[in-house]
C-alpha cells in the first residue's frame, strides 16, 4: 500500500547572513494511511519544520517528500499538494476581521470553487460537527482559545483532506481548555484520518497515536510504537527529554 507521508533522506538548512540552522538533518519516516502518529521532542528540535514541509509550505534543500507517492519539488506542485493536507496552528491563525462561518467558508469557496451559498452550508455543517453551532457568527475575539481552535480545525476539515497536520494545538490554551479540543482531535482520529500532531502531551499522544517519532536537533533520533517509544525510550536524548517533562 502506498504510504500517505514518506520522508526520504530531508534536509532543511535555514541560511541567513549570520547563521546556517539545520532545521531537518537527513529525516527518513513513513506515514501509513489512516494512522495517527505523533512528533514530540524539545523546542527547536525541527517537529514545525517538518510539518511544514509536508503541507508543502516550505522547499527543502536535499531529499524528498512524497504524498500518497507523488512528490514535489517547487512552488506549483506544492499547491497541489496543500490541497491533500491541511494544518493547524497553535495561535489558531483565524482571520480576525472574519466571523467564524466565514472563516470556515473562506477556503472551499476561494479554494475549491464552492458558490458562496454551498460553502456557506458546509462552513455551518462543519461548525455543528466541532460543537459551536451556536457560535457561528462570532468573531474570533468574541471566543474562548478552545472555541478558536475548534473553528480552526472546522476550517482545515472544509479543504477535505486526506492528511491533517496539527503542530501544538493546544499549547496556547489554558488547561481546563485542552481537553474540549484533544477530545475532537480524538473523534476525527476515529473517522480514519490520517493525522500528524505534534504535542507535548504525552498522555494524549499514547491515547490516540500508534506511532510516535522523536525529534532532536533536527535528527530523527527514535521511532516506533508510541506505547514502548514512551515508556521504555531506548535512547538517553528521549530519557532526558521524557524525564524533563516529568518535572513540569
Ligand atoms: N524561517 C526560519 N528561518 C530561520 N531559521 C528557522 C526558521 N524556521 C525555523 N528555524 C530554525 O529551525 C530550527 C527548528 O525549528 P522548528 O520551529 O521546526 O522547531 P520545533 O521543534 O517546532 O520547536 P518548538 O517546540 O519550539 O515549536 C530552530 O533552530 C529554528 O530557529
Ligand atoms: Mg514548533
Amino acid at each position: 500500500m502506498t504510504a500517505a507521508v514518506e520522508l526520504l533522506n530531508v534536509s532543511k538548512i535555514f541560511r541567513s547572513q549570520s547563521q546556517t540552522t539545520h532545521a531537518l538533518n537527513d529525516v527518513t519516516l513513513k506515514v501509513e494511511a489512516g494512522e495517527v502518529c505523533c512528533f514530540v521532542g524539545p523546542s527547536g528540535s525541527g517537529k514545525s519544520t517538518c510539518l511544514r514541509t509536508i503541507n508543502g509550505l516550505e522547499t527543502i534543500t536535499r531529499g524528498s517528500v512524497k504524498i500518497f507517492g507523488e512528490s514535489y519539488s517547487g512552488q506549483s506542485s506544492a499547491h497541489l499538494l496543500r490541497r491533500k493536507t491541511a494544518m493547524i496552528f497553535q495561535r489558531f491563525e483565524l482571520f480576525p476581521h472574519l466571523n467564524a462561518l466565514e472563516n470556515v467558508a473562506l477556503v472551499p469557496h476561494l479554494r475549491c470553487g464552492l458558490n458562496r451559498t454551498d460553502a456557506t452550508a458546509k462552513a455551518r455543517q462543519l461548525l455543528a460537527r466541532v460543537g459551536l453551532k451556536e457560535h457561528c457568527e462570532k468573531y474570533p475575539r468574541m471566543l474562548s482559545g478552545g472555541q478558536q481552535q475548534r473553528v480552526a480545525i472546522a476550517r482545515a476539515l472544509a479543504v477535505e483532506p486526506q492528511i491533517l497536520l496539527c503542530d501544538e494545538p493546544t499549547s496556547a490554551l489554558d488547561p481546563e481548555l485542552v481537553e474540549e479540543v484533544l477530545q475532537l482531535l480524538r473523534s476525527i482520529a476515529e473517522t480514519g484520518m490520517t493525522m500528524i500532531i505534534v504535542t507535548h502531551e504525552m498522555r494524549f499522544a499514547k491515547q490516540v497515536s500508534k506511532n510516535c517519532f522523536f525529534f532532536d536537533a533536527g535528527k530523527l533520533i527514535e521511532s516506533g510504537p508510541t506505547p514502548t517509544l514512551l515508556s521504555q525510550p531506548d535512547h538517553p536524548r528521549l530519557k532526558e527529554f521524557l524525564s524533563s517533562l516529568d518535572k513540569h
